[in-house]
């Protein structure tokens, strides 16, 4: 398959990736079904990505006729079959647990056409055991977006043990086509490159006022402004998800050793729901 062959993409699951990446998608001139288990979160996602148009609208960057014509090439859907029988390429946003991934990948083979290529956006977990829950190994890889998908520039594009070369290529070029910049990781290995960096580093600065080192703020402001990220530590955390993240370092814990052990307070603000923007509060509260 080339990437003339794509015209239309399935993306499965409806939060805070998915639904960026739907969007993306759509502004780049594919048809796209957006899918998640039922109508209430599929909604919640399409109404994420009106409020991000018009937005991009409000500042400029996206003219009317874009925005309406992005909303207009998706379908919300929650029945998998009619999410993934025209699809070239499924994109996969799902919850980043191995056993949810595993059963809707072995649900979404039986049903998607057997040229499609199947992408995950897992944060950290394994392509080649995620590509093994399927009948087309060779054609499965992961395409790893960043929050928000409409503003981060970067895609990790990551190779399994059994994926093909021309998947690979493929999709890099769908990320291109989508104005991305892909980077190709060439080793199936836990984080991949930017959370292997990037999640310790959220952990860390867990650890740091879990042990009474220093405050939230502090941490924030000296990451912020001195370090010079775009964001601070905490307010990192509170974008990407504070039960993504834990997820991740859980799982870089397990396969990686002991220096990726989760802070506590990470755990805490799973277990109390407090995960981040998301949910109106993490380390931070949101209107
Ligand atoms: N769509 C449209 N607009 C959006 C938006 C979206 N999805 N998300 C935020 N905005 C808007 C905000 O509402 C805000 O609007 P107002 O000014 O009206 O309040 C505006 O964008 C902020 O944009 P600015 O350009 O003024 O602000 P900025 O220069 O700080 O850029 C940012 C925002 C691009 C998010 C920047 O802060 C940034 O790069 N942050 C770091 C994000 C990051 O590192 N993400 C990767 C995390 S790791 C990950 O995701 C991987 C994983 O697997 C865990």
């Amino acid at each position: 398959m080339e990437l003339a062959d794509v015209t239309t993409i399935s993306v499965l699951g409806a939060g805070n990736m998915g639904h960026g990446i739907a969007e993306v998608s759509a502004l780049a001139g594919y048809d796209v079904t957006l899918r998640d288990i039922n109508e209430e979160l599929v909604q919640k996602g399409y109404e994420q990505i009106e409020w991000s148009l018009d937005k991009l609208v409000e500042k400029d960057q996206l003219s009317d006729e874009e925005a309406d014509a992005a909303r207009e090439r998706i379908t919300p859907v929650v029945d998998m079959e009619d999410a993934v029988a025209e699809a070239d390429v499924i994109i996969e946003a799902v919850p980043e647990v191995m056993d949810i991934k595993r059963d809707v990948y072995s649900e979404v083979d039986e049903y998607a056409p057997d040229h499609a290529i199947f992408a995950t956006n897992t944060s950290s977990l394994s392509i080649t055991e995620l590509s093994e829950a399927t009948d087309r190994p060779e054609r499965f890889c992961g395409m790893h977006f960043f929050n928000p998908p409409v503003r981060m520039q970067l895609v990790e594009v990551i190779a399994g043990d059994h994926t093909s070369e021309e998947t690979l290529a493929v999709v890099e070029e769908l990320a291109e086509s989508m104005d991305k910049t892909p980077v190709r990781v060439h080793k199936d290995s836990p984080g991949f490159i930017v959370n292997r960096v990037l999640i310790p580093l959220l952990n860390e600065a867990a650890w740091l006022v879990e042990e009474g080192t220093a405050t939230i703020g502090e941490v924030d402001a000296t990451t912020k402004f001195d370090m010079g990220l775009p964001m601070g530590a905490f307010e990192l955390a509170d974008q990407v998800g504070i039960d993504v993240s834990y997820h991740v370092l859980d799982y870089m814990h397990e396969t990686l050793g002991d220096a990726y052990r989760p802070c506590p307070l990470l755990a805490e603000k799973v277990e109390t729901e407090q995960v981040g923007k998301k949910a109106g509060e993490g380390f931070y509260k949101y209107d």
